[in-house]
């Protein structure tokens, strides 16, 4: 359709993809033939069957055991610049990728294993492709604060290469008061913070999100809507929100993307932006992801500009990187 081709010329910014995420089957195949690992899964098809999930914890449990794949600095260097590609080709000029190091260091992988691969293929991307980018740090909510501090001791050495620290994993029964004492640091110390909220956790985890590690950004905060007072504060402090309307249906956090409430958080005047998450599980790269849910929500163009514009303004690009995507 004519909203199609808009969005596919739209000039935006993606703000919440998990590199481990954009991990293709195909991709995955490769790299366990190349590193000499068995998968429990005959083929690229029988793998893909796989994926069908009834709430978070299904997905985390294959997506985990999908990165073990992942070995070398190459292994990492190719991941990431299969994503980058697929990104320049749906108009993203910029971007900014979670990575989950813990996933690694657990498999005695090292950390500069996995940071030199991905950084090595973000500045070849910057050069050849014009796509900047900016590298966040998620500490793995199921594991202990204190193995998130050590992950951050870890890091500081690259402190040049990492623009923030985030939060991801099992949200339930992990609210972001397990992980105040690390992100008091990781502020102290001049990085950006966001965090995962309410994408099956309550209102109160985007709440202490907010007050407790005070983040610059909520990855998906689709439970805030059920508070009209935390609606209105996410309003006033113009807060972004990183939405993934195609991550939130293949996890049953939506049964359907009419009823997202992305529709909602427009009507709000709240900062959504729209991001594919994992795109390698749920079906989609960002374009994708405005394309089905202009569809379900009957977005109008304006909307839709809107969107892409949030995602340039939102990002953490420099003010002078800023000022040309603007
Ligand atoms: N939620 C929490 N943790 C994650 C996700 C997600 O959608 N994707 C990768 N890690
Ligand atoms: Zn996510």
């Amino acid at each position: 359709t004519d909203l199609n081709a808009f969005i596919d010329e739209l000039p935006k910014a993606e703000l919440h993809v998990h590199i481990e995420g954009t991990l293709e089957p195909e991709l995955m195949f490769a790299l366990a033939e190349r590193n000499g690992i068995a998968l429990p899964y005959g083929s690229v098809e029988e793998l893909r069957a796989a994926y069908s999930f009834k709430n978070l914890q299904e997905f985390l449990d294959l997506y985990y055991q999908g990165a073990q794949v992942l070995i070398t600095r190459q292994d990492f260097y190719d991941l990431t610049m299969a994503y980058l590609k697929r990104a320049h080709a749906d108009r993203v000029l910029h971007t900014e990728i979670f990575f989950d190091p813990q996933t690694h260091t657990e498999r005695g992988i090292a950390f500069e294993t996995v940071l030199d691969g991905i950084t090595t293929a973000l500045s070849d991307a910057a050069h050849e492709l014009g796509l900047t980018s900016e590298l966040i740090l998620c500490f793995l909510r199921h594991l202990s604060e204190d193995d998130a501090i050590a992950t951050y001791e870890m890091a500081l050495p690259h402190r040049d290469r990492i623009a923030g620290f985030g939060l991801d994993s099992s949200e339930k029964g992990h609210p972001p008061a397990k992980f105040e004492r690390v992100f008091t640091r990781v502020r102290a110390d001049g990085f950006k913070v966001v965090a995962h909220a309410g994408e099956e956790g309550p209102p109160e985890y985007v709440r202490d999100a907010l007050d407790l590690l005070k983040v610059d950004r909520i990855d998906h905060g689709n439970r805030a809507l059920e508070d009209s007072a935390l609606v209105e504060r996410l309003a006033r402090e113009a807060m972004p929100l990183t939405v993934c309307p195609l991550s939130n249906l293949s996890l049953a956090v939506v049964t359907d993307l009419a009823d997202h409430p992305l529709r909602q958080m427009l009507d709000a005047g709240l900062v959504a932006t729209l991001n594919s998450d994992d795109p390698a599980y749920f079906g989609g790269y960002v374009n994708q992801n405005y394309k089905e849910t202009q569809s379900a929500l009957s977005l109008t163009k304006d909307e839709l500009a809107l969107l892409a514009r949030n995602s340039l303004t939102a990002s953490f690009a420099s003010p002078e990187r800023k000022a040309e995507l603007l």
